[in-house]
């Protein structure tokens, strides 16, 4: 593919796309500090009241909401100010929120600034660069079910029979580096016999995933704990082991050891179900504009220590390992499920 032809009015777009990131910026902003929800709540306040009933400072809120007032999410009369409609869709639970796009916006201006200052010296400061920002860790969680949750209840979990089959035995499906729980969830309201355990490395997540799961009614059917995906050990063999965008985290180390653990904690005939956004075997798809985002998201990674593979690439190192692979693509190619088998 050629490069885009140059515009005439480039500084005009660029300008716009500034603003987009500074729209995003502001909205970050009133997400993290609840108060769209707030105001949602509220239906109408000035600045003062808005502070009080979020607990924030009111001289803050006052420099929020006229920035907010610029980019569209408040209307205002006088000095009472009541959400738009993008304001009440940027709160975390409005239907299909755009929280995400806010919380990914700030979180790619922190790893970029980190990536910036480390490509002279080529440090890769891992996985602790996301805790690095205390107020985004939290949100880290919400956004990834924001964006996936939905996919996976409505078109990846019926579409892939492993799910089924788990279901009809009442297995238990092990979840590596499970954020903050929203796929098991998700599986146990679609699959009202499964039993789940979830893993992560962050604490955080943990805390939040085992919350949100009694939250729900799931407490007896899901456990959460903290754990290293490269040393952990299972009660009683997994029937299902599933990574969500956690495979590529622990690839780098070795992933023909890492598979190796995987089968090893499988039951005969269990399977590793890993979904991982699909890496192109060609650059030039990068170009189209559902994957200009995994050419950052793939140089964020390189500042964690991880990069994004390929789903054929994936495939082949459980094929080397003796688990038959058999591969699942989603939107456009772009989200790759890779089902590989213990044989039994
Ligand atoms: C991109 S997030 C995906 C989270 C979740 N699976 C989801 O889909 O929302 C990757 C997760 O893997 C976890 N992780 C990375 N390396 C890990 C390790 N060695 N052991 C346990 N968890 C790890 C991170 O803490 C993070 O929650």
């Amino acid at each position: 593919m050629s490069a885009p032809a140059p515009q005439p009015n480039l500084k005009q777009q660029l300008r716009a796309m500034a603003q987009g990131s500074q729209s995003l910026a502001v909205a970050y902003i009133g997400v993290v500090n609840a108060l769209f929800s707030a105001l949602y709540r509220l239906e109408r306040a000035d600045a003062a009241a808005l502070a009080a009933a979020a607990g924030m400072d009111a001289a803050y809120v006052r420099r929020w909401c006229d920035a907010a007032y610029a980019f569209g999410y408040l209307e205002a009369e006088g000095e009472v100010f009541r959400l738009s409609e993008t304001g009440a869709a940027m709160r975390p639970d409005a239907p299909d929120t755009l929280m995400p796009m806010a919380v990914q916006t700030v979180l790619n201006a922190h790893v970029a600034e980190r990536a910036a200052g480390l490509m002279r010296s080529g440090a890769r400061p891992g996985e602790q660069v996301l805790a690095e920002r205390e107020t985004v860790l939290p949100w880290f969680g919400p956004m990834l079910e924001a964006n996936f949750a939905a996919l996976f209840e409505r078109t990846i979990c019926p579409g892939v029979p492993i799910f089924r089959e788990v279901d009809a035995r009442g297995g238990l499906v092990v979840d590596l580096g499970c954020g903050n729980g929203w796929y098991l969830r998700a599986l146990a309201r679609r699959c009202g016999a499964v039993h789940g355990l979830g893993l992560d490395g962050f604490g955080e997540n943990i805390a939040q995933a085992n919350r949100l799961a009694a939250a729900e009614g799931f407490g007896d059917r899901l456990r959460f704990a903290h754990g290293d995906a490269h040393d952990f050990a299972l009660d009683a063999p997994a029937d299902v082991i599933a990574m969500n965008r956690a495979l590529h985290h622990v690839w780098e180390a070795g992933g023909a050891t890492f598979i190796r653990r995987l089968r090893a904690a499988l039951r005969p005939g269990g399977a590793a179900v890993i979904w991982e956004p699909a890496w192109p075997a060609d650059r030039a798809a990068l170009r189209a504009p559902g994957r200009r985002g995994l050419a950052f998201q793939n140089l964020s990674e390189h500042v964690q220590g991880n990069h994004l593979l390929a789903a054929d690439e994936i495939a082949a190192a459980f094929a080397a390992e003796g688990m038959a692979p058999e591969v699942f693509r989603f939107v456009d190619g772009q989200e790759a499920i890779i089902v590989a088998r213990r044989p039994a």
